[in-house]
């Protein structure tokens, strides 16, 4: 346990049309009918307060500056760890929430650039705690495929978001960033072979065991 808190912290990452949103919705409904007597709070980056959704809209269409889109990223974290996910772990919840940090250290430090060593200043800036741990995912799911194939599963959906519209090579530096992390941290990811059919996928979800 990263934090020393009595709930259960899970993340789902991944690039964009790794196929992550299929599956997070259905996992909670298996962790509520698996431990009915824990609570499951679903949530999502950046958001999961009123102000951190504000700053995703602002995040996720306007054109800023790399440091700037950094910053309100963890902005809106620490509003959300203090608001939602801090609460809820120290209540003995089970919190899944669509991206953390790993997507920081993926997209504003993989894709575009931002040295790791300020991200890690951010991340323990707004993720330490008092008895100097981190507050991290306990658990979390990294669905992972070619960036050419996630971007032909993009073009079927939606308009793309901001970051959506990046290109290929872009989505490739933001993969290997997330790779290199579960490299590094191996006890706390569960590595998730995207390019299977969501059934087979749902199947290897199922089928893992949690101690929560
Ligand atoms: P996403 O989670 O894919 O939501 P949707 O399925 O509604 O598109 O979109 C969030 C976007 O924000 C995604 O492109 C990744 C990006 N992002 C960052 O760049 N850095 C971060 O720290 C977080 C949490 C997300």
């Amino acid at each position: 346990m990263t934090t020393h808190l009595p709930g259960y912290f899970i993340s789902f990452e991944g690039i964009d049309g790794a196929g992550k949103s299929t599956h997070i919705d259905a996992f909670g409904q298996l962790l509520k009918d698996r431990y009915p007597d824990r609570d499951v709070v679903m949530t999502r980056e950046p958001g999961g307060t009123p102000l951190g959704e504000q700053l995703r809209a602002l995040l996720l269409d306007a054109p800023m500056n790399l440091e700037t889109e950094a910053l309100l990223m963890f902005a809106a974290r620490r509003e959300h760890i203090a608001q939602v996910i801090e609460p809820a772990l120290s209540a003995g919840k089970i919190v899944i929430s669509d991206r953390f940090t790993d997507a920081s250290f993926a997209y504003q430090g993989g894709g575009r650039g931002l040295s790791l060593e300020k991200l890690d200043h951010l991340e323990r800036w707004v993720q330490g705690r008092s008895d100097g741990s981190l507050l991290k995912p306990d658990l979390t799911f990294l669905f992972d495929l070619p960036g050419s194939i996630a971007e032909a599963r993009r073009s079927k959906v939606r308009a793309p978001d901001k970051f959506e519209q990046m290109d290929l090579n872009f989505f490739e530096k933001v993969r290997q960033e997330y790779l290199r992390r579960a490299k590094a941290d191996p006890s706390r990811f569960y590595l998730v072979d995207a390019t299977r059919t969501p059934e087979v996928i749902w199947g290897d979800l199922q089928s893992l065991e949690i101690q929560l």
